[in-house]
């Protein structure tokens, strides 16, 4: 798939799931995902009343996330699918003291200056752009010299005999659900696209080249999830 392919794929597929987003979600990772995001947004050293950018915020999860451990933060959402932040900003109005700031935008080209948010923190969007070197540097470009870009994508475990039961797991039981409980082909595509991402290691390599320094990652569940996270320095 050529990149606007690809770009126009991801932001429909995305926008017909938004409905059935979170429950897919819950169903598929035993109610973990919420924990992934917890740890991610810890690494990522919030300020109390920072600004924080949550990439690809889909229906809010990490930013609510970034609320729970810091309720002073202000947090911007950016996504290029619609739907799937309707869905975030529903969730708000049973959370009256939660403020998301959602807007619309391409990871690939920021609507932000330079050095605007204090962190900036993407979960499961990496494996979804045409161009994972030119996201990271965006996301490095719109944080301040010294803060963090966190990233929570799934990987394929290192250990063989996970990385097989990973496989059967998502090449498998995953589409099974998925086609139960949502629509279209989503849930082809996100093995596929597991398959064809970079492993931790190669990511880290991308973030480095991006000009993110101290680069370290974190595997989780088994390396089927990582974190990874990375620091703008100041004499770049
Ligand atoms: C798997 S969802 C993750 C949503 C949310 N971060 C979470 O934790 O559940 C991936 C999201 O990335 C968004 N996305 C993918 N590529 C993007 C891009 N280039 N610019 C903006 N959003 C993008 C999709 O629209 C989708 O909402």
């Amino acid at each position: 798939m050529t990149s606007p392919d690809k770009a126009r794929y991801v932001q429909t597929m995305f926008g017909r799931i938004s409905r059935r987003y979170d429950l897919m979600n819950r169903l598929m990772t035993f109610g973990q995902d919420q924990h992934w995001r917890k740890f991610a947004v810890r690494q990522a050293w919030v300020p109390a009343f920072g600004r924080v950018l949550d990439l690809a915020t889909g229906t809010g999860d990490l930013a609510l996330a970034v609320l729970d451990v810091r309720p002073s933060a202000t947090v911007v959402g950016v996504d290029f699918a619609l739907p799937m932040m309707q869905i975030g900003q529903l969730k708000l109005n049973n959370r009256p003291s939660r403020r998301i700031d959602f807007a619309g935008g391409d990871a690939l080209q920021l609507p932000f200056d330079d050095d605007t948010f204090d962190t900036c923190l993407s979960a499961f969007m990496m494996r979804n752009v045409a161009d994972v070197a030119r996201a990271f540097r965006e996301q490095r470009r719109v944080v301040r010299p010294g803060a963090r870009v966190v990233c929570l994508e799934i990987t394929q475990p290192a250990t063989p005999l996970f990385r097989e039961l990973f496989n059967i797991y998502f090449g498998r039981f995953v589409p099974a659900v998925g086609g139960i409980v949502s629509e279209g082909d989503a849930y082809t595509y996100l093995p596929a696209s597991v398959q064809a991402f970079l492993t931790p290691p190669e990511l880290a390599r991308v973030m480095r080249e991006a000009g993110l320094r101290d680069v370290v990652y974190y595997p989780l569940a088994l390396g089927a999830v990582s974190v990874h996270v990375g620091t703008k320095t100041s004499e770049q």
